[in-house]
């Protein structure tokens, strides 16, 4: 956090790296700044080339500066990507004070016992996120500050990812002069601040359609269960028009977010796009026919997604879809996702100006969970006793200590876990 109270949050995506600054307002999200730039050096949340990656956080942090009218320092970064693991983990610590009270420095202290186990030598820890806490006896606390025990256990999670990838983003972040205040998990963070703690409970699936991936999210009992990479995105929508009109990318990509819809039937008969084909003549295109092509693409892009969430084992998501992400803006996606999910669907955009695009809903995600988790059992609102533990190891490494495996009570915990998860949910985001 910076020292005058704003946060700020990247999102390092293949098309476009997102920066916003924001602070708590009465409790409630203010938006300060942001700033956009095309992305160069990003594929699927891996930075391949941490020039151009660095060239291009520069240019979205300058544009945010200027609105900002103050320099910007740190950053918290959303984290995606195939490399990412969540597993359950397990802490124990002993009550510190003699007076058995339970502290903040305890609550650390557990959070980083879970931290101490074996992990591949691949991989790092990215966050540990806590469910609930055992006292003793007493099982599924919320916040366990201020009650008296000998023993304090936590369940929760923890996120591990790459080491190469997550170095290469640190590497790049640096480089372009920032602090790294932590990772965030980006569609835990964005399924947070977009679903309401109800929809999280009955079950709700999150479509974040970016450039070249589709990030699907299900949530269910209060917790994020799984997770899936569907390697198609907006810019194979851009590349079925390049075929389809015989154009350039560019001209292809005005075609689909100028003149685009995600239906066929709602396109308007004296709309169309003039453009300048590749043989050099000059062409116009209606939209329906545009839309046809856009329709074909996303309607199999969302049947792969029905098809992998049945697989899932939820029975019914009774909170249905959200829709986020770049290509979401494209008019009658949410009424085609509703036909071919069969289930209602809303698309999310942040409400506050500047923001106002599905683009930046992972940004606008990661900044609330980083704000609003500030005020409660997490370790990014904990003091700091030795300033290594921010939301997470900025470094990516796991605090050293006895080497422990996962252990079974985790798992015999689950449904008081998940239950305990959703209402940490909302006490953080009260929705
Ligand atoms: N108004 C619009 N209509 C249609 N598509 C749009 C519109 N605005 C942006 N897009 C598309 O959204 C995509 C970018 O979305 P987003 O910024 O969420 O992706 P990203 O985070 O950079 O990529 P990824 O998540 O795949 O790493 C691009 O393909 C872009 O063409
Ligand atoms: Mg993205």
């Amino acid at each position: 956090m910076e020292a005058n109270g704003y946060v700020a949050a990247l999102d390092i995506g293949t098309s476009e790296i997102k920066l916003v600054v924001g602070e708590l307002l009465g409790g409630t999200l203010n938006i300060l700044a942001e700033g956009c730039a095309p992305s160069a050096g990003v594929k699927r949340g891996a930075v391949v080339d941490i020039d151009k990656t660095v060239q291009a956080i520069k240019q979205a942090v300058e544009h945010a500066e200027a609105a900002l009218g103050d320099q910007i320092r740190s950053v918290y970064v959303a984290i995606e990507g195939e490399h990412i693991q969540i597993a359950p983990c397990h802490g124990i610590a002993s009550v510190k004070r003699e007076d058995q009270e339970i502290t903040d420095t305890d609550v650390i202290e557990v959070i980083n016992s879970a931290q101490v186990m074996r992990l591949p030598d691949e991989m790092s820890v990215i966050d540990v996120i806590p469910s609930s806490f055992t006292v003793d006896q007493q099982t599924g606390v919320v916040d366990p500050r201020g009650m008296l025990g000998y023993r304090l256990e936590m369940h929760g999670k923890m996120v591990t990812g790459s080491k190469t990838i997550l170095h290469s983003i640190r590497r790049s972040i640096e480089r372009a002069g920032l602090k790294l205040e932590g990772f965030v998990l980006g569609n835990l963070a964005l399924g947070m601040s977009a679903a309401s703690v109800d929809e999280i409970d009955l079950g709700i699936g999150l479509v974040d359609i970016g450039h070249e991936k589709t990030t699907v999210s299900v949530f269910y009992r209060g917790d994020l269960v799984y997770s899936y990479i569907l390697p198609v995105g907006g810019d194979h929508m851009t590349r079925d028009l390049v075929y389809k009109l015989n154009c350039k990318y560019q001209d292809a990509k005005v075609a689909k977010e100028e003149y685009g819809l995600a239906l066929e039937e709602m396109a308007d008969a004296s709309e169309g796009f003039s453009f300048t084909n590749i043989n050099g003549e000059v062409t116009f295109e209606p939209q329906s026919e545009i839309s046809y092509v856009l329709e074909a693409r996303i309607e199999e892009m969302f049947t792969l997604v029905l098809n992998r969430v049945q697989k899932v084992g939820v029975p019914t998501l009774s909170g249905g879809y959200l829709l986020c992400g770049g290509a979401a803006a494209l008019p009658g996606i949410q009424e085609l996702a509703t036909r071919v999910m069969g289930q209602k669907t809303r698309l999310y955009q942040p409400s506050s100006i500047g923001v106002r695009h599905p683009k930046y809903a992972t940004a606008v995600g990661v900044l609330k969970y980083v704000l609003m988790s500030d005020h409660h059992v997490s370790k990014s609102r904990l003091e700091k006793p030795d300033d290594r533990v921010a939301v997470a190891n900025p470094d990516g490494t796991s605090q050293t200590g006895n080497v422990q495996d996962h252990d079974d009570d985790v798992v015999r915990d689950d449904r008081e876990t998940k239950n305990g998860f959703g209402r940490l949910m909302e006490k953080l985001f009260g929705v």
